[in-house]
């Protein structure tokens, strides 16, 4: 199980360039697709997903062109796209009943795996209540189901913890560690904590380009011995902020404890810190170099 992401350009009208010569190779595991808002996490979904066509490059999955066979993906594909609509007037079940009937999955199987899903993403208490009454979080959980109708081969998640209080998305992060296993999972978002404790390999986009493509503890490396601590007085603050990158600060009593990205120690009584991924990340794009690319 092998997704290739082989020099892919997307231009869009106007001249915006969505992504630039992205190259990727994916192997199963959960991947943590990170990038601020306009990094091309979305563009580079929708391209692996057959929706949009990339303006130069290819993609293979499992060494055929996507674009020359899109059915061949599209069989084993899941997607939960970034803007997902769901129907308010139909219950999570018709919901599903109607995705499974688009997908093509025989009316009887289809009712078993449905009902299968509706545990797994925990609604089937609510199986029967119109999807105009869900919470964001059961909303993406009914989004989640519907990638899932197919036993997904590759699933693609874009930015699915969007608009989730942090219960929720605690819940969803763990539903999809455990969906994991033989599969290709691709999860975008631009919170480092979303995929912090559940990704097997990140992949940092910034401007359309691929920053970074390593697993977490490669990218902690690469900003070991440039993470420091230094407690400032607020007045200096901004300041400080003109002059170094600040991944946090947080004020206490003694003052502004804030933790700096920097090569050379920032100031007298700035000490070394053990690096976090959130550092890791804004080193990444805020350097926008690719320093680590597996
Ligand atoms: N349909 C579109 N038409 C024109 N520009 C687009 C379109 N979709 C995305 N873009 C642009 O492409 C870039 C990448 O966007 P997107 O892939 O949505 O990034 P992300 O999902 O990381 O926020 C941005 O500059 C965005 O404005
Ligand atoms: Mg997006």
């Amino acid at each position: 199980m092998k997704l290739v992401i082989d020099g892919v350009s997307k231009q869009y009208a106007g001249k915006v360039w969505g992504l630039r010569d992205l190259r990727l190779e994916l192997r199963p595991g959960v991947v943590g697709l990170l990038g601020p808002n306009g990094a091309g996490k979305s563009t580079l979904m929708r391209i692996i997903a057959t929706v949009t066509r990339a303006s130069a490059g290819r993609v293979m999955w499992n060494d055929a062109d996507i674009a020359q066979a899109p059915d061949t993906l599209r069989s084993v594909l899941g997607y939960l796209p970034q803007d997902f609509g769901v129907y308010p007037h139909l219950t999570a079940l018709e919901f599903l009943e109607y995705m499974a009937a688009v997908k093509g999955l025989d009316a009887a199987s289809a009712r078993k795996r449905i009902d299968e899903l509706l545990a797994v993403v925990n609604l089937a208490e609510a199986h029967d209540r119109s999807l105009g009454g869900f919470s964001g979080g059961m909303k993406q959980r009914v989004g989640i189901a519907q990638a899932l109708l197919n036993d997904p081969e590759l699933l693609i998640v874009d930015e699915p913890t969007a608009g989730l209080d942090p219960e929720e998305r605690a819940r969803f992060r763990n539903l999809l560690s455990e969906l994991s296993g033989e599969r290709i999972v691709i999860f975008s978002t631009h919170i480092v904590s979303d995929i912090e404790a559940i990704a097997t390999d990140i992949a940092i986009l910034g401007g359309g380009r691929l920053l970074a493509h390593a697993a977490p503890e490669e990218l902690l490396r690469a900003v070991e011995g440039k993470v420091w601590e230094w407690v400032i007085p607020s007045a200096e603050v901004a300041a400080a902020k003109q002059k170094f990158l600040i991944s946090t600060s947080v004020r206490r009593t003694d003052g502004v404890h804030v933790r700096i990205v920097a090569a050379e120690r920032p100031g007298a009584g700035a000490a070394l810190a053990a690096p976090t991924l959130e550092d890791a990340y804004l080193y990444c794009i805020s350097s926008q170099r690719a320093s680590v690319a597996a």
